[in-house]
Order: structure tokens, then sequence, then C-alpha cells
């Protein structure tokens, strides 16, 4: 459905335009176009705001909540294998590499069933929307036509989303029921999924994009890696992979290539402005160099880590050098739907890298200093910093950026985030829910000025 030409939102938002930033504009007025686009931000302090505010309530499209909640920006999940999510909450007992050849393959071997492939990623882009992901960057399998599916799919349920085909062509580590049936094929398959994204009816604002998606080093040959490096330059097309992900993958690539995860992704031409690093927990000073300077970026997944990669990412090093960083949840490998998980998990893997796990060991040396980071980066990594590392306009309220949107409803029934206005400032109901938020405390999710969960019309 086409967006009003223009339409009014109004009442108190919250945001994070900065890492250790958090602003909250009571009783605002945003206008946002027919794009989706926010054309202003009004606040009580302009000297326009009457005048404005009047207008705007004589307006057939004006939405208000009232006192009843805020608005937040809409979260942006950086990390998402969207085939694993009939997974969720499954098959957390072995290692990456296990896990992989075990359970993994052979359910995203599935696909190639194209009814399969719609039921479960119909279930996926609605639950995900219900829980106020408006942005998703996601791999999807090797298959073309579910690939397809895919980005129909966001398409038509109006999330924004980045969607990749899944290379990996390496005989070793892929099973044969399993792989691009030759490195020509699967280059060849690439290149259809960006053209086919690109052209998708319904697609014509590229809301959704295509992202070329090499799984990791190990699944894929040499010729492989350096034929996805050119496609990304030929298209201008964005790439996502996992990167020194545990201690068996880190090593397995410095084994067959004599290079480090980055330096291996650097020389095919993999590293660009806009490609997604997943997990990155083993990158040294100089992995972060060289991400730096490429403009590219890491999804933080901070629960699958948990149980994948025997370590923690250096978040706040790569912070403090100026790397990008977004929050992924990485279903499957993360058990779990929601952003604001994501976000209390990167808090409590920061805390625990700083503090140290090991009581045998002396406090001081325990642990790393200062690595912790709180909750107003969390929520800036989840949103405005997933927006800067996919060189997107979203994440925050700011003219020119997408209205991706959340009501939180503070009165919503059988919630676990309670806000007692006698002793809870502002500011206090943001970090509660943060911590305490879960999709019954979401009433609505807008897109691009269009409600895309939840209730509709309000
Ligand atoms: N490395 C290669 N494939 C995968 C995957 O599906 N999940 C995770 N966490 N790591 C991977
Ligand atoms: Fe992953």
């Amino acid at each position: 459905m086409k967006n009003p030409a223009t339409q009014y939102f109004f009442g108190t938002f919250m945001h994070t335009p900065a890492l250790d930033q958090l602003e909250i504009l009571h009783d605002t007025l945003i206008s946002v176009d027919a794009a989706g686009t926010i054309l202003s931000v009004v606040c009580p302090d302009d000297p326009s705001y009457r005048e404005s505010l009047d207008v705007a309530k004589a307006h057939k499209h004006f939405t208000s909540i009232g006192d009843n909640g805020f608005y937040l920006p809409g979260l942006v999940d950086t990390h998402i294998h969207a085939p694993q999510w009939p997974q969720l909450g499954k098959a957390l007992h072995l290692p990456l590499e296990n896990w992989l050849m075990d359970c993994t393959f052979p359910l995203e071997s599935k696909y190639q069933d194209n009814a399969f492939a719609t039921a479960m990623y119909t279930s996926l882009v609605e639950t995900l929307l219900a829980n106020g992901t408006t942005s998703a960057v996601y791999f999807a399998t090797a298959h073309t036509r579910a690939t397809e599916i895919l980005a129909e799919l966001c398409v038509e349920k109006g999330q924004r989303a980045w969607v990749g085909r899944v290379a990996m062509d390496d005989q070793q580590q892929c099973p044969d029921y399993y792989r691009d049936s030759s490195t020509d094929q699967g280059l060849r398959d690439s290149d259809d999924s960006i053209r086919t994204i690109r052209q998708l009816v319904g697609n014509e604002s590229q809301r959704v994009k295509p992202i070329l998606t090499p799984r990791f080093i190990p699944s894929c040959t040499d010729e492989m890696l350096a034929g996805l490096g050119e496609l990304a330059k030929q298209h201008h097309c964005s790439v996502q992979t996992h990167c020194s992900e545990s201690d068996w993958e880190h090593q397995y690539v410095i084994d067959r290539t004599g290079l480090r995860d980055t330096e291996a992704l650097d020389k095919f031409g993999l590293l660009t402005r806009t490609t997604v690093l997943a997990h990155a927990n083993f990158i040294n000073h100089s992995d972060m160099s060289i991400i730096k300077n490429r403009g590219a970026g890491v999804a933080h997944c901070p629960l699958s880590n948990q149980y994948f990669a025997g370590s923690v990412f250096p978040l706040r090093e790569a912070l403090n050098l100026g790397v990008h960083v977004g929050l992924g949840t990485d279903i499957s490998g993360g058990p779990s739907a929601s952003q604001f998980d994501s976000c209390r998990h990167a808090i409590s893997a920061s805390r625990m890298l700083e503090s140290g796990v090991d009581a045998n060991l002396k406090a001081d040396t325990r642990g790393i200093k200062n690595a912790r980071i709180d909750y107003i980066e969390a929520f800036y990594l989840a949103t405005t910093g997933g927006g800067v590392m996919l060189d997107e306009p979203i994440g925050m309220f700011r003219k020119g950026y997408a209205f991706d949107a959340l009501h939180i409803d503070t009165s919503a029934i059988n919630s676990n985030l309670l806000f007692f206005p006698e002793i809870d400032s502002q500011a206090d109901l943001f970090q509660k829910t943060l911590y305490a938020a879960t999709r019954t405390d979401i009433a609505t999710v807008w897109v691009n000025g269009a409600v895309a969960s939840g209730h509709r019309g309000s």
C-alpha cells in the first residue's frame, strides 16, 4: 500500500544519535514524506512548533501515542541465518564445525523445497517484525529460488532487508548434498540473485537489497572468493561473511591460506565500505586496522558467541579504533529473535570481559580493563551503529532518515516492563525497556513510514 503524501507522528521519541548519547524528545512532532523519509523533527522549543502542531492535528494522517508510551527507532539486526529459523533453540551442544555438518547443512538443504522455504520465511519475517527488527541482514541458502522467496517476502511484508544467496563450493568443507555444483555455477547464481532482487516487483525503492555472501572462507575456494570480489565491484554490491569466529575457523584459514581472515578477505576484494563481518572474535589490532581502513564493519553476535566462539569479541577496542559495529542475533547460533536480547548479551559479555571469569586469578589480573559497554552504547549499536555500518540512513529520528519506528506501549498487559512514575524518570524507562522489553511491549512497528506489524492504522 502506498504511504500518504505526508503523515505526522506525535509523542515522546527516544534514540541514541551517538554512541554515548541518549536523547529524549518530549512532545515532539515528526513529519514523514511519501517515501517514508523524515521531513522534519519539531520540538517544543522550535519557533514553528505551535503552528506545525496545529496543522498536523488537523491532518488526516496524524498519529499520536499521547502518554501511552514512547517511540524508539526500529532495531537493525545485522546478522541472521534465515533458513535456521526452525532450528531456533535447538542443537546448541556441538562445536561450530560439527553443528554445521550434523545439524545446519541438513536443515539448509531442505530449502530446495520452495513450499518449505515459503512457510519458514513467512514465519521468520513476521516474527522478527513483531519483535521490532525493522532492518534485517540475512544469509539465505545456496538455492537461488528460495533466496528470491525470502526477498519477495521482505518486500511484501515491508521489512528493510539485505538478502544474500550463500556461496559455498569447497568440496572438503561442504557436503555433496549441499554445495554449489561448481564454482562457475555458484558465481552465476550469485550474479543472478543480485539482478533478480534488484528487479523484484514492488522493490522499486530498493528497500530490499542483495548482498554477496561467501559463507566463510572454509566453505569457499579461492576462485569463488576472487569471483565474488569481482562481482562486488562490478555490481557495487554489499558483502557479508563470517570472520575469525572460533578457534577452529580462525586457525583453519591460517593453515589453508597462510593469511588471517581479514587479510585473505581483503586480498579477494571482499572488504568494502559496506562489508559486514560476522563475529570477528579473534581479530587483533592489525585486523581491526584493515577493517577500519576499508570502512567495513563487524556484526557482533554476543549470544551466539557464547556457544560457538570460545572467546569474547573485543568490542571496546574496536569502538575505540573507530571500527563500525552493529549487533546481530545470528539466528540460530543465537537462540533469540530479539535485538533487545542482543543488547543485553552485548552488555553482559563486555562485563565478563572486563571482570574476567576465573576466580582463581587475582581480581586485578582477571579481566581486560575498560572493556564494558553500557545500555546506551548497546542500543546505539542495535540501531544507529547498524545503520552506519550498512551506510543506510536508519536508526535515529533525524531529518533525512527513514521513519523506522517502534511504539513501546507502557500499558501493555501481561508485560515484564514495569514503570513506576513515582520513582522512574523517562531515562529510567528507556533503560528498563532495554533490559526488560519483549514483543508484548511493541504495539506497532513502522518501516519507511508504513505499518509493518501491530495495530494497522493506529
Ligand atoms: N560459519 C559458517 N556458517 C555459519 C553459520 O551458519 N553460523 C555461524 N554462527 N557460523 C558459521
Ligand atoms: Fe552466522
